[in-house]
């Protein structure tokens, strides 16, 4: 697993973070991926998943899913499953939204936001998948932080984590 640590010092600048990342993923249509979240309540995951969706061309504002667990949006050439689990009290939970069902779809990034909230409960194998840590480090004013964000790469090829790096 290869990681990387970027630090951000505002909601732009986390967004724009994610849209590049989606922009990167993009080039590479017909994969599935999994975007695995986590960080305390504000930290800024749903900003990030707001980026991820600019940046793979939807249209649409992405909205935190923390009451609805799951939104879906559909993209010319990726769907996106938002998901949260911040709502949910146990890992049975996951059966009541098949949740098992949307990682690994054909064209489709799935992203969870508070993906350790029940351990490793994640056996995607072979999915691509990228855990997403954030850290509040200082308030910089009354509206921005500074944030650290920690990428770790799962079942990516050297290469391929290369190149998203550059892109970052
Ligand atoms: N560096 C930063 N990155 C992301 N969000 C930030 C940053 N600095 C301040 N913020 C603010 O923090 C909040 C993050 O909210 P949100 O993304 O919904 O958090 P989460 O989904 O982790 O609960 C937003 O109100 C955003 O404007
Ligand atoms: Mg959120």
């Amino acid at each position: 697993m290869k990681n990387t640590h970027i630090k951000t010092s505002s909601s732009a600048d986390t967004f724009k973070i994610g849209r590049k990342l989606g922009e990167s993923l993009f080039s590479k249509s017909g994969d599935s991926y999994i975007i695995a979240l986590d960080g305390e309540l504000g930290s800024g995951k749903t900003v990030f998943v707001s980026g991820l969706a600019a940046g793979i061309g939807i249209k649409e504002p992405v909205l935190s899913p923390s009451f609805t667990i799951v939104k879906e949006y559909g993209g010319s050439r990726y769907n996106l499953y938002h998901i949260d689990l911040y709502r949910l009290s146990s890992p049975s939970d996951l059966m009541s939204f098949d949740f098992y069902e949307y990682a690994g779809r054909e064209a489709s990034i799935t992203a969870i936001e508070w993906a350790n909230k029940f351990g490793e409960t994640f056996f995607f194998p072979k999915v691509p998948t990228i855990f997403v840590n954030f850290k509040n480090i200082e308030e910089l004013s009354e509206t921005d932080y500074l944030r650290s964000i920690d990428l770790k790469f799962e079942n990516f090829s050297d290469a391929r984590i290369e190149k998203l790096l550059e892109e970052l």
